[in-house]
């Protein structure tokens, strides 16, 4: 997969059959944003509305993300935004962790396209997939690791915060770590 172009990846995902969750989508996600950012967000798969529109994080919960994104000043050239499994699961079910992994794949081919400096895990289904299953998520967030010269940092899923309010300052509080780690990158390599 590492000679793909973009216009080829997004072919390969489209007509993919690797799991069982090709047979329910409209569109496969494969990603939105910069493609050369230092900064990448990975989610968990997509809901209804990324399966109808074929980006990620265009619903209820894109929007919250956008939102603190904004108020923390990230400029939508600084990030890259893809998602664990690239087809909705039925009934937006949690991803198999065999179909996480059948998609693995097409996500290790955008982290070595896009090349981020940072990755943000949204959720305990990207950051177990990326990171560790040994902490929840609630344990493992705002903790900086640093695996292969990229920075790894957990957060809850922008889902979560509309379920429950008291998710949404430690969210801001993570992305905004995230900020900081991006304008110290920059101002290292500038
Ligand atoms: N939730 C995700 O994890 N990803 C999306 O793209 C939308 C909602």
């Amino acid at each position: 997969m590492a000679e793909l172009t973009w216009e080829n990846l997004e072919k390969a995902i489209q007509n993919c059959r690797n799991c069982p969750l090709g047979n329910g989508r409209i569109q496969a996600v494969l990603g939105r944003g910069s493609r050369d950012a230092d900064l990448m967000f990975v989610g968990e798969g997509p809901g209804r509305q990324e399966d109808e529109q074929g980006k990620p994080f265009v619903g209820q919960a894109g929007q919250l993300l956008d939102l603190a994104l904004k108020s923390l000043s990230f400029d939508p050239g600084d990030y890259y935004i893809a998602n664990v499994v690239k087809c909705r699961p039925p009934m937006n079910r949690t991803p198999e962790p065999s179909e996480a992994q059948a998609c693995m794949n097409f996500l290790r081919a955008q982290f070595s396209r896009v090349r981020p400096k940072i990755i943000v895990c949204l959720g305990a289904v990207a950051h177990g997939n990326l990171v560790s299953n040994e902490l929840s998520i609630s344990r493992a967030r705002g903790k900086w690791i640093q695996k292969k010269g990229v920075w790894f940092l957990s957060t809850f899923h922008p889902a979560a915060l509309l379920r429950d309010e008291s998710k949404k300052l430690p969210f801001w509080q993570d992305l905004k770590l995230a900020k900081e780690k991006l304008d110290e990158i920059r101002a290292v390599s500038t």
